[in-house]
């Protein structure tokens, strides 16, 4: 199966409407917001300068990336219509935000003309991500910032033993709702092919032990299983039901290991 992520559109109204829902979930994380905040302090925001993020769904990212530039300008864009139409009401009220619909390997952007780029989440998945790169690379103006934080889901988990039906709802949505799961090895190879000078490098645990986070890969990874015709739905429900049963009762246990990638054009 083709990563729904590489055209989310392509979903359907449902679709587009849960990894809109995802998506602003995620960022609401604590850990989620402590990584953002963490690569939003590690970036310089010049007077009149201009910020652009690149695969930002809802804009949910680039929504606190605006907070942070008042003195600039923030482009949130995406190639998905329904996620940038989303984007659009959520930060309408947001004066320095713009929204466009963009493939990240073709921005309008002139050569070295913007400050910062950030991918968070996307280059997992795209099946070239060095073409996404070179474009950064390409509007970055020398000194500009690139921000790439993306999870290293060959390490997704949520097991508590060993077969652990849960766990292989993670495991199926790490291979079939991302393209390259190994893409966070590879990462600073592919920044220095770029043309980029690596500024920093961490990892940051994600940590599932309460709310829905891990519902995404049982939900979603469930649901795939049954269209598939490789489960039926009262095996989907009961692992839907099974989740909320560990969340209730203490013995939640997903992981995901999150790394931050900030290099300098
Ligand atoms: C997991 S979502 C992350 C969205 C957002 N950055 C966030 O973290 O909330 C991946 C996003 O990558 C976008 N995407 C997929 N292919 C892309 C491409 N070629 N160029 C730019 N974005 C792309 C998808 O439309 C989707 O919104």
């Amino acid at each position: 199966m083709t990563d729904p992520f590489q055209n989310v559109d392509a979903g359907g109204t449902d679709f587009v409407v849960a990894v809109a829902n995802a998506l602003e979930a995620r960022a609401q994380e604590p850990v989620m917001v402590k990584i953002v905040d963490d690569y939003l302090d590690l970036i310089p925001y010049p007077p009149g300068g201009t910020h652009i993020e690149v695969g930002a769904g809802t804009g949910v990212i680039a929504r606190r990336l605006a907070a942070r530039a008042t003195n600039g300008q923030v482009i949130s864009t995406d190639p998905s219509l329904g996620l940038v139409a989303a984007g659009q009401e959520l930060g309408a009220d947001i004066s320095n935000l713009s929204f466009e619909v963009a493939d990240g390997g073709s921005l309008r952007f002139d050569d070295g003309s913007i400050d910062t780029v950030l991918f968070h989440t996307v280059l997992s998945h795209v099946p070239d991500p060095s073409i996404l790169l070179a474009e950064a690379a390409r509007v970055l103006r020398p000194g500009g910032m690139l921000v790439v934080c993306d999870a290293d889901f060959e390490k997704t988990s949520l097991s508590n033993f060993q077969g652990d039906p849960l766990d292989m709802c993670a495991k199926y949505f790490a291979e079939n709702f991302v393209t390259d799961k190994y893409l966070v090895s590879k990462l600073r190879g592919l920044v220095a092919n770029a043309g980029f000078y690596l500024t920093s490098f961490d990892m940051t645990s994600r940590l599932i032990t309460h709310g829905d986070g891990g519902m995404v890969w049982v939900g979603m990874g469930g649901q795939n299983m049954v269209n598939a015709g490789q489960i039926g739905p009262q095996l989907a429900e009961a692992m839907v039901e099974e989740y909320h049963r560990r969340k209730e009762n203490g013995s939640l246990y997903g992981h995901l290991p999150f790394a931050t990638l900030v290099a300098q054009r």
